[in-house]
């Protein structure tokens, strides 16, 4: 079993390769950094010894190198089991005064990235009627919070790409999972001086996507909203 993590050098995209790795599967790893990327790799090699990895730098924020990405996994020549759109950047900000291009940079990075690379791969999920798309959506998909800005619409925009996509699948035997994550101590807060005690761990949510990713075909988990204990912060 195959499993294509974007975003995976670090943070929730490297918990979710390690959670599918200790499942037995394979790996397909993306993210820009190519040095991120072949130390994630030889780490995961390393505690998983019998699973084969595969990692290639793409920046997925541009539209020819998520489609180049694509045609990289299909040359590959394994099937797609299991793909995770989590690659994603943050940059807060507010609509009145945000920098000029902050709109342009966050539909591309957190959603056109995912709907590029999508694209390419779902002919053959369609052709083998069976996968599963995960998208890391985030609370920021659901309501709108100080600082959102643009990448609160870009994940409104995701979560929009997510239910359209699960409808035109149903009928394929592809899942399509919408994940809502809260905040999640990763790279994304170091330096923020939030306790990272007091949100989420990569680790809770590499449980709900590996969890949901193992029912029956009948099943299908279409959102997972998750947050901090004591709630947003
Ligand atoms: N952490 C949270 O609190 C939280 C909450 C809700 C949703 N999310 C979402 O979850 C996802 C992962 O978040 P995170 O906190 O793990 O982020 P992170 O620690 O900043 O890691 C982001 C990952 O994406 C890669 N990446 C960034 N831009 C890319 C691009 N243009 N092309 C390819 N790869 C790219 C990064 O590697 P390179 O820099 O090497 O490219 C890295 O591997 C994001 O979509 C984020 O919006 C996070």
């Amino acid at each position: 079993m195959n499993c294509i993590i974007t975003g995976a050098s670090r943070g929730l995209g490297k918990a979710i390769a390690e959670k599918f790795a200790g499942g037995g599967y394979n790996l397909c790893l993306i993210s820009r950094s190519e040095e991120a990327l072949r130390r994630t790799t030889d780490e995961l090699a390393g505690k998983f010894p019998s699973i084969r990895i595969s990692s290639h730098a793409f920046d997925l924020g541009d539209k020819q190198q998520a489609i180049q990405c694509g045609d990289w996994i299909l040359g590959l020549g394994d099937p797609v089991d299991i793909l995770v759109n989590n690659a994603g950047q943050f940059i807060p900000g507010s609509i009145h005064n945000e920098a000029d291009g902050a709109l342009e940079k966050m539909m591309e990075v957190n959603l056109y990235s995912a709907y590029h690379l999508t694209r390419v791969l779902l002919p053959g999920m369609m052709a083998q009627k069976k996968g599963h798309i995960f998208n890391l959506c985030s609370i920021a998909s659901l309501k709108a919070y100080p600082n959102g800005g643009s990448y609160s619409i870009s994940k409104f925009a995701l979560a929009g790409f997510s239910k359209n996509l699960r409808e035109e699948l149903k009928s394929y035997g592809i899942k399509v999972t919408a994940l809502y994550p809260g905040a999640t101590y990763t790279d994304s807060w170091a330096g923020s001086g939030v306790d990272p005690v007091r949100i989420m761990e990569a680790g809770d949510i590499a449980e709900m996507v590996y969890a949901a990713s193992r029912l029956s075909p009948q099943a299908a988990v279409e959102e997972i909203v998750l947050r901090p204990q004591l709630g947003d912060l």
